[in-house]
């Protein structure tokens, strides 16, 4: 028999598919605002990827409701048939397009979705496009699937958004799919039906290369954009475009029901994945996202309007800072704006700003708003700030990075 002291655990040996993959610096920031916030400092925490609105109350009550009909059980695998039936309402109303229920894969959130696409079909060495800035997670799901992800860095000057030339550049034969998200995590760029013509004709000339479209953000765009998603753009490449999309920031119901829209044989492809992890998701969240997608749409609007106002506020407080530039994004609830003036800039601690991460633990640790830096999404020298808090929060924020940035000594 062992002693005690010789049975001594073997160190954790991770498994290699997870070794080039970090822990997320948003997360890393918000764990030093909440300690910040635990010594009692108020902290500003910009950093949230999800709506500040409470989740619709049509949408709790029919949560409600299906709890008392009983619905607490498993459902079928990738969504139940009603779940399925207003995901295809959802496409025929808002796009144009016509999916049949076996086309359809519902999933515990947009992630899983994006997850089971990418496990069901990529093997070591395939290569998945995705253009820069990006939302870090795809690169990360890609790797964990054994594919290299192929970053491709997209001009401020083209509001960040990929060009045909750079797409038919980073196709190989390796290539199996381009990764496009409209409106963007992180900038808010959008794609429009002009913007995504060349890049469709270019994938139209090379048959192996799949699309998928992230539509997560499709119902926060402003001004006069006009949201299009690429499969009502082309039916030739139908046959080749994953369409995701979700409840989490439209309907502010981050219940974890995202779903996928694509050919059967994908859709069955990802189910098997999802057969062996998840499961069907929550049956509970199903019935309150039949309602979200099916029910009274009008509080989309006045959100959306409300993020206007606080995108406005937000864009116009950073134009005003010396050194800080920002675009007007047109989708979604981020801006990212470039602090390339900043860089150099010396702070009254004596310490220099030489890159984007500096700059945003200097706004952090003096000021106590918490701001993730572009580097964390693949893009430098800029910063993200995500406006779904109050406006009184956002014009305090404003006022401190402002006050933060003219204590500078250039
Ligand atoms: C671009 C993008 N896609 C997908 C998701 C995931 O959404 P879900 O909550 O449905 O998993 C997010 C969430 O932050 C996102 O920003």
């Amino acid at each position: 028999m062992l002693a005690r002291s010789d049975n001594v655990a073997a160190p954790l040996r991770s498994a290699a598919r997870i070794a080039a993959i970090g822990v997320s610096e948003i997360l890393d920031i918000g764990a030093r605002a909440a300690a910040m916030r635990k010594d009692g400092h108020h902290v500003i925490v910009l950093a949230a990827g999800e709506p500040d609105f409470d989740t619709p109350d049509t949408v709790k009550e029919a949560a409600w409701k299906a709890m008392q009909r009983g619905e607490t059980k498993y459902t079928a695998l990738d969504g139940s048939p009603a779940m399925k039936e207003a995901i295809r309402e959802k496409f025929r109303r808002d796009n144009g397009l016509d999916f049949a229920g076996s086309e359809i894969s519902v999933a515990s959130g947009a992630k899983q979705v994006i997850y089971n696409a990418f496990m069901a079909t990529l093997d070591p060495g395939d290569e998945v496009i995705v253009p820069t800035p990006y939302w870090t997670s795809y690169a990360d799901i890609i790797r964990i699937a054994g594919g290299v992800p192929v970053l491709v860095a997209c001009d401020a000057t083209n509001g960040f958004r990929l060009t045909a030339q750079q797409l038919h550049q980073a196709i190989t034969p390796a290539t199996r799919w381009l990764m496009l998200n409209s409106p963007s995590n992180p900038t808010g760029a959008t794609y429009s039906e002009a913007d995504y013509r060349p890049l469709l004709d270019v994938l139209l000339k090379h048959p192996h290369v799949w699309l998928l479209a992230d539509d997560i953000y499709e119902h926060i765009v402003y001004d006069d954009f006009r949201f299009v998603t690429p499969a009502a753009l082309e039916p030739a490449l139908r046959d080749r475009i994953l369409t995701v999309n979700g409840v989490s920031k439209a309907y502010a119901m981050s219940w974890r029901i995202g779903y996928g829209a694509g050919p059967m044989a994908l859709i069955k492809a990802m189910a098997v994945v999802q057969s062996q992890s998840t499961s069907n998701p929550s049956s509970v969240s199903q019935a309150a996202a039949i309602e979200a997608l099916t029910g009274p749409q009008d509080y989309l609007a006045e959100r959306r309007d409300s993020f206007r106002i606080r995108r406005d506020l937000v864009v116009d407080g950073l134009n005003a800072i010396d050194g800080i530039d920002c675009s007007r994004p047109e989708g979604a609830f981020y801006t990212f704006a470039s602090c390339a003036g900043i860089l150099g800039r010396m702070t009254p601690q004596g310490r220099k700003i030489e890159t984007d991460r500096d700059f945003c633990a200097y706004l952090l640790e003096e000021t106590k708003v918490a701001v993730v830096p572009g580097s964390a999404f693949g893009a430098s020298p800029f910063f993200r700030i995500s406006y779904a808090t109050t406006q009184d929060e956002l014009r305090e924020a404003m006022a401190r990075i402002a006050a933060a940035c003219d204590a500078l000594v250039a």
